[in-house]
């Protein structure tokens, strides 16, 4: 019985990882649909409409593990990171975001986490000058692993912002149990796709070669 689940579960993971995104290939070259990671990274988008599904924590782990392995400033790893399943929890936060913003409808507290069933909340080492950096690699590593296991995302600052600049979501930021020192610096919400958008153009004259 526990082998047969052992065996289910691999098979169920080597499908997951097999099954890269097929959407937005149209803006991709013959070279880049031939190398999985660049498939990948140029077929990502982020994803605004989930369905109601959460993502297996085992899942997460892989996510969250190819989110830790991202380089690092000294390997110092000056980030920390709180995954939030659970929508009791979440609906915690966006109470306590509310209370914070008395502005703001429950509609646009809930808009601010774009529907994803899964929230991870990513805190900065405050005492370390490249730990922002650090944070930014190992969000875009998750958003990577993610995508390729057919897991969409999105990357979001807005709920850093309502989070923090206030005395009302002190109590639910403590309740995520950052250690002393840490900050939060980004959200980034995981679930299944239930839209399939359109890349937005990216301006080519940003990059150039130099002699
Ligand atoms: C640091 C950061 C903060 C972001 N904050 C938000 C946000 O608060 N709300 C949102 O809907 N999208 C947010 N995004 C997603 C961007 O809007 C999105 O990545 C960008 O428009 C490019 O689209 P693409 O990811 O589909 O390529 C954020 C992305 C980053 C990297």
């Amino acid at each position: 019985m526990k082998k047969t689940s052992i065996l289910f579960g691999a098979a169920i993971m080597s499908l997951l990882m097999s099954c890269a995104p097929a959407e937005n290939k149209e803006n991709m070259t013959p070279q880049e649909e031939k190398n999985q990671v660049v498939e990948t990274i140029m077929s990502r988008r982020s994803i605004r409409k989930y369905k109601d599904e959460i993502v297996p924590r085992e899942v997460m782990t892989q996510i969250l593990d190819c989110g830790i392995n991202a380089p690092n400033g000294q390997n110092k790893q000056s980030w920390e990171i709180r995954v939030v399943d659970n929508p009791a929890l979440m609906n915690e936060i966006k109470a306590a975001m509310a209370k914070g913003h008395p502005q703001m409808d429950s509609a646009m507290v809930a808009g601010c986490f774009r529907g994803a069933p899964v929230m991870t909340f990513i805190a900065r080492d405050k005492s370390y000058d490249f730990s922002a950096y650090d944070c930014g690699l190992l969000a875009e590593n998750m958003v990577l692993s993610a995508w390729s296991m057919g897991v969409g995302s999105i990357c979001l600052g807005s709920p850093v912002r309502f989070l923090t600049d206030n005395e009302e979501c002190r109590p639910v930021l403590e309740k995520l149990g950052f250690s002393e020192g840490y900050e939060l610096c980004l959200c980034v919400g995981f679930g299944y796709p239930d839209e399939t958008p359109d890349a937005k153009p990216r301006d080519k004259q940003k990059y150039r070669f130099v002699d």
